[in-house]
């Protein structure tokens, strides 16, 4: 029998992440992958849509915390992760990304001695208002071997004092899934049940709490999006956070009414990656989808007023602006066109096969 290793995902980010590493883990006779799932995102189109279409099969064990403020989600997932592990220990616990889940269970496993493995792992914001800043930081502490995207990721971490021998450049997983995924995209027939009135088009994906929790900003945001719907249509697939904001300034129906802006419930990998395909620009908050955008040489505005993913903007496609410049910023971009793109060394979806690895090279170390 193989080394047992929990894969932690608990939101929708985490999912195209872990289906690849699932998979190589699989394939090897030296490990038993298996998989924990939090539940912080629990709706069908949130999460197990995913699964689903990755073909990760259904978690091994699924703790189902649910939502609550940051502290009550973050501790609950504690709780169950350390009752689980006291149960099963595996030999490592890998988390990934910046949600409350990859600290969360960081720690659990780590008091409890068992060794924590962070993918992606080195990335920063600096800005310590977002939450995920502050899950990246604490879990880049704890973790015992920290797996980075990009070059950016590996500096970031010595500056912080992190060991170098702990730290291994493994390249971008989420690649992977967009390799292995390519043909099943271009199959979708997402597009043929949109009606696009202008000739362009953009996605839309907005959740952040910094654009979409405060009123004023979130107005300002709308105003935005229906000026640019003069010209293009926007495709929007709402996160459930922000359809309650929406709904809570009453500005709901105005959209609805708009026959250039689609609105449509959250949407799975395979629809939702046809649509960012074939859009003629992207319009987000997301950390992932600048990374996506990047890959496919899709010009991205990303809503912040910084990033976590310097290298999507140095050798990618992405912008920063933030909500009152989104107009003028889409006006700019369409008439210079799309910066030179390079490849990213690493982003080339064999990251994780890198990874099993680096894993089975620490473990038998
Ligand atoms: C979380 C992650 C964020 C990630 C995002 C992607 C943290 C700190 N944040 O933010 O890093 O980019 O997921 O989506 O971990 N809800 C549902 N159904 C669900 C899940 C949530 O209705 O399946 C509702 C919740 O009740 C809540 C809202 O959506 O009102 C937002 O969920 P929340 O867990 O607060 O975090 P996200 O904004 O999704």
């Amino acid at each position: 029998m193989g080394k047992l290793i929990h894969v932690v995902v608990g939101a929708r980010p985490n999912q195209m992440k872990a289906a690849p590493l699932l998979k190589a883990l699989r394939q090897h006779d030296k490990f038993e992958p298996i998989l924990v799932d939090t539940g912080q995102h629990y709706d069908h189109e949130m999460a197990g849509i995913f699964m689903q279409q990755f073909g990760m099969g259904a978690p091994d064990f699924s703790l189902q915390v649910g939502s609550g403020t940051h502290g009550e989600q973050t501790g609950k997932i504690l709780q169950r992760y350390e009752a689980l592990l006291l149960e099963h220990p595996p030999s490592a616990t890998i988390v990934i990304g910046d949600i409350n889940s990859t600290v969360a269970c960081a720690l659990a496993a780590s008091k409890l001695q068992i060794p924590v493995v962070h993918l992606e792992a080195g990335l920063r914001s600096n800005d310590r208002s977002m939450p995920e800043e502050l899950n990246r930081i604490v879990t880049d502490h704890l973790a015992d071997l920290l797996w980075t995207p990009s070059a950016d990721g590996d500096e970031n971490l010595l500056k912080s004092g992190i060991d170098q021998s702990k730290i291994i450049r493994v390249g971008n997983i989420m690649i992977d899934t967009l390799v292995s995924m390519k043909s099943a995209v271009e199959a979708s027939t997402f597009l043929q049940g949109v009606k696009i009135h202008h000739q362009e088009f953009a996605m839309v994906t907005l959740h952040r709490p910094s654009n979409v929790d405060v009123p004023e900003t979130l107005n300002i945001l709308l105003d935005e999006l229906k000026a640019v719907s003069l010209e293009m249509d926007i495709l929007w697939p709402l996160h459930p956070r922000t359809k309650a904001r929406i709904q809570s300034i009453g500005r709901m129906d105005e959209l609805i009414d708009n026959p250039a802006i689609h609105l449509m419930g959250p949407l799975g990998y395979i629809d939702f990656m046809n649509g960012i395909m074939h859009s003629n620009c992207v319009i987000t908050d997301s950390g992932g989808i600048q990374e996506e955008t990047t890959w496919l040489g899709v010009p991205c505005i990303t809503l912040r007023p910084n990033t976590e993913r310097p290298i999507t903007i140095s050798q990618g496609t992405n912008v920063l602006a933030s909500p009152k410049t989104l107009q003028s910023e889409l006006i700019r971009l369409r008439k210079e066109g799309l910066p030179i793109r390079e490849e990213i060394e690493y982003w080339d979806g064999k990251t994780a096969q890198r990874c099993v690895q680096s894993l089975e090279q620490f473990l038998w170390r």
